[in-house]
């Protein structure tokens, strides 16, 4: 067989580099999805007093909602989005729809009002996004009557510092490109941008209805003090407020 060319080393060494760089990354979401309450994280932001509302906001894993906290997160999705998907390719599917939202690995914050109403939560999840680790936004929904004062906004900024303690690379999620709430919501107030693994429309035929967005977020700095990963170089949340920021 003679020698290994050098083009072949290399090839080896940046395979190994690739498989551990992916056995760290998996390690930081199995952590991630092990954080007993990742609002602990954030403690001030467990309160939300503003703009004549004043809620709670709880982390609760799927196993631990009742029956009539799922339905709520269920009726309250389908009211919000069933239009939108129906006129989306995807249609409305109750089932479908209600697998997504009490798979194992499903997470949740709920935000309530003083009579322990739920007013608003989101579903996120830590997972890899082909060889990165992210917080994925699966959801996220607030009731008619409060919103525009903030709960929105104050929801995202949370998951945006959960995913900065727990060192994911970035917030992900997916959305209708005819959602104009969303769009403007995401794109607009959040600084949130298309994503490299969001779908290009084809020249010829009909576009994709949806786009992936996201928001890269600063990496915790290593032992050394550089951070810990490339996205350092990028435009990146700055989430480093311990107190929640006013807004907008
Ligand atoms: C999108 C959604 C979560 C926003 O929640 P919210 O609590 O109303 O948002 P906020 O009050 O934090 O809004 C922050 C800013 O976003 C923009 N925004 C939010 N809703 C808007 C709307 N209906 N029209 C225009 N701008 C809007 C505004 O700039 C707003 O700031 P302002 O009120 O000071 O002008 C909410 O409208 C919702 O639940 N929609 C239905 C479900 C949905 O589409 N979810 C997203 C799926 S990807």
């Amino acid at each position: 067989m003679g020698r290994k060319s050098v083009k072949s080393k290399e090839k080896k060494m940046k395979r190994k580099e690739e498989s551990a760089k992916m056995a760290v990354s998996l390690e930081k979401v199995d952590k991630a999805n092990k954080v007993p309450d990742p609002m602990d994280f954030v403690k001030p932001f467990r309160k939300f007093d503003r703009n004549g509302l004043s809620l709670t906001i709880e982390f609760k894993r799927i196993a631990d909602m009742s029956e009539e906290e799922i339905e709520w997160a269920f009726d309250l999705t389908k009211k919000n989005m069933q239009t939108l998907y129906e006129e989306s390719e995807w249609g409305w599917k109750d089932k479908d729809k209600r697998e997504e939202m009490t798979e194992d690995k499903a997470l949740y914050l709920i935000a309530r009002d003083t009579n322990n109403k739920p007013v608003a939560f989101t579903h996120f999840r830590f997972d890899m996004e082909f060889d990165e680790e992210v917080l994925y936004c699966y959801e996220i929904q607030v009731i008619d009557d409060v919103r525009r004062k903030g709960i929105g906004k104050f929801i995202v900024q949370i998951l945006e510092l959960i995913a900065y303690q727990t060192e994911m690379v970035k917030v992900m999620l997916t959305t209708f490109k005819h959602n104009k709430v969303a769009q403007g919501f995401f794109k607009n107030t959040m600084k949130y941008v298309i994503d490299e693994i969001s779908p290009e429309d084809p020249l010829f035929e009909e576009g994709y209805h949806y786009e992936i967005l996201s928001k890269p977020i600063k990496q915790k700095p290593n032992k050394t003090g550089d951070a810990s990963n490339a996205q350092s170089n990028k435009a990146v949340v700055e989430p480093m407020q311990t107190s929640p920021v006013k807004a907008s």
